[in-house]
């Protein structure tokens, strides 16, 4: 009896929360209908005692290789589902039916390829994160047109091209994250839609130049990355209507030179906002734009004396902006 009595106790605060149960290895924070399952040998989605009123879901660092449209029914108030690092290798075309609130969907780090069509559209989606899959294509079919999606991010992948017929259903995007893939040029209008853009990271592939008109209708780009790729060559007016463009990288490419007026639309640029630096600059009479320019502008690059010479051999190591006007006759 008087076990019993201990027991019921200890079942008490159990039995208390009897409506608010919890899917076995995952924490539950019931006030703010948020469920976490962290780190745990899980192999199947946790089904088990998923409270309907779940409006946050992430699961993560888990062995669960699938998702289904049935599994995410019971959780019809779902707005946030995170996925991160689990063994998702596919995703089904109706999937999100029977999530009408989601908003931001996670699938960062999974093993996702080909996609089918509509797999995104039955949402209304705001933030979709891709990153870390196995994607060589994006398919202008997983969306729908004037989707509201602000944020997409598909870096990390396996991308050649630019998904273009993608991008122009997507007029609301605010940032765009391509980096660590494999694109080797921006198409003259492929972000013509992306009139919001605020961000755009291209980072880590291999461009080797840009289309003159790539960036035209961005004019509110505030960030542009395109660190680490092959870079060389820059048309005149690739910046012109960037004149909000706080922060612009350009480390790390094959630049040489750059062309005359090039850099004199950047007017909003933070300070330290430019990074020209790890590029094989030339010394010779071309460079005079450039050493001009980084010599008005100190404030606004970064590290503005380790940008270096890389040739003719008798200027190498030295610091454009120290050069002087004798020296880069000398070479023209
Ligand atoms: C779901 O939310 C409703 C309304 O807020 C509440 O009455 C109910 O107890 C909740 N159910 C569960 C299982 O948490
Ligand atoms: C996933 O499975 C692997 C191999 O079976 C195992 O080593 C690992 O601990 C599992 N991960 C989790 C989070 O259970
Ligand atoms: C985008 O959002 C608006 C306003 O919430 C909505 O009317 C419209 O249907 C949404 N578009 C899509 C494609 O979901
Ligand atoms: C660009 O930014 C300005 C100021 O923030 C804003 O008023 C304008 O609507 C933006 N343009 C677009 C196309 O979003």
């Amino acid at each position: 009896m008087k076990s019993w009595c201990g027991l019921a106790f200890l079942l008490l605060p159990y039995f208390w929360h009897g409506s608010l149960s919890c899917p076995p290895l995952c924490k539950c924070y019931h006030r703010r209908a948020e469920v976490v399952c962290n780190k745990v040998p899980l192999t199947e989605y946790p089904s088990e005692g998923l409270s309907k009123n779940t409006t946050m879901l992430t699961i993560q660092f888990t062995n669960i290789t699938s998702i289904s449209e049935q599994q995410l029914n019971a959780t019809p108030l779902l707005q946030g589902l995170h996925l991160y690092s689990n063994h998702l290798q596919s995703l089904s075309a109706h999937l999100l039916r029977g999530v009408p609130h989601l908003n931001t969907l996670d699938l960062t780090g999974n093993q996702l390829s080909d996609l089918p069509a509509d797999v995104f559209s039955h949402a209304p989606l705001r933030n979709l994160v891709l990153k870390n899959n196995v994607i060589q294509k994006a398919d202008a079919e997983w969306l729908p047109d004037n989707s509201n999606i602000t944020w997409l991010d598909m870096s990390g992948n396996s991308l050649t091209k630019i998904p273009t017929a993608l991008l122009q259903k997507l007029p609301h995007l605010v940032n765009l994250d391509l980096a660590y893939n494999r694109l080797e040029q921006i198409s003259a209008n492929s972000l013509d839609a992306l009139t919001k853009l605020d961000r755009l990271n291209l980072c880590d592939n291999k461009l080797d130049t840009l289309d003159a008109s790539a960036l035209q209708s961005s004019r509110n780009l505030t960030y542009l990355f395109l660190s680490r790729n092959i870079l060389n060559k820059l048309p005149h007016n690739l910046f012109q209507e960037l004149t909000q463009l706080k922060l612009l990288s350009l480390d790390e490419n094959q630049l040489s030179h750059i062309p005359e007026g090039l850099l004199d639309p950047l007017s909003s640029l933070d300070e330290e906002g430019l990074d020209l630096t790890s590029n094989p600059w030339l010394c010779d009479g071309k460079v005079k734009y450039l050493q001009r320019w980084l010599q008005k502008n100190k404030k606004k690059v970064f590290l503005p004396e380790t940008i270096t010479c890389a040739r003719p051999q008798s200027l190498v190591g030295r610091s454009l902006m120290s050069l002087t006007e004798d020296e880069l006759n000398l070479q023209s």
